[in-house]
């Protein structure tokens, strides 16, 4: 056999092997007591940006897109969601304690501001995620002042 063609067949193997290794997309029962969007109630314009610029990796509402199927993009995707939640999950924020609220509140105001989030390459995917310059000073100035509402000290 052509040695060219060995490798690709290799190759192949190797990328069908890897859609056996999947990722978890199971989420714990969603407490709506516990959301983000319970305790902080942002103004609906805010809300909403946060809904499409954050909850995909930040939340257990995670709504995936037909190519996060494939590996190894998946394990891309999945990699962002798993981190995303571990830093911050705006479906359990109510478990949070204050000060732990006011720094995340913090950085998300810092984050946003830099545009270091929503992460660069998850923007070119989702339009609806991009903040445009317009909004981006109302949208991260927004979590500032919720940040200093937990300022006790
Ligand atoms: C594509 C997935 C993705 C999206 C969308 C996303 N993030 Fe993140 N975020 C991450 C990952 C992964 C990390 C941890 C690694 C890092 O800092 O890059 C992170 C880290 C953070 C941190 C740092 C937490 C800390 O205190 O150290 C904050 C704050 C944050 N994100 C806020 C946001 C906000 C607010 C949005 C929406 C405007 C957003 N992120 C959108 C994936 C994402």
């Amino acid at each position: 056999m052509n040695k060219y063609l060995k490798i690709l067949i290799y190759i192949i193997g190797i990328f069908i092997a890897m859609q056996f290794i999947t990722i978890n997309k199971t989420v714990p029962q969603l407490e709506g007591s516990l959301d983000f969007m319970e305790i902080e109630t942002p103004p609906e314009e805010i809300a909403t940006l946060i809904k499409n610029a954050c909850y995909d990796c930040h939340s257990y509402e995670t709504k995936y897109p037909s190519y996060s199927n494939y590996a190894p993009i998946s394990w891309i995707i999945g990699n962002h969601v798993q981190e995303g939640r571990e830093y911050l999950n705006f479906s359990t924020w109510g478990e949070y304690q204050t000060e732990v609220k006011k720094d995340l509140l913090y950085n998300s105001y810092k984050q946003i501001g830099a545009r270091q989030m929503p992460i660069y390459t998850y923007v070119m995917q989702h339009k609806e995620a991009k903040i445009q310059n317009a909004e981006l000073e109302k949208f991260y100035t927004w979590f500032k002042q919720q940040s200093d509402k937990y300022n006790t000290k």
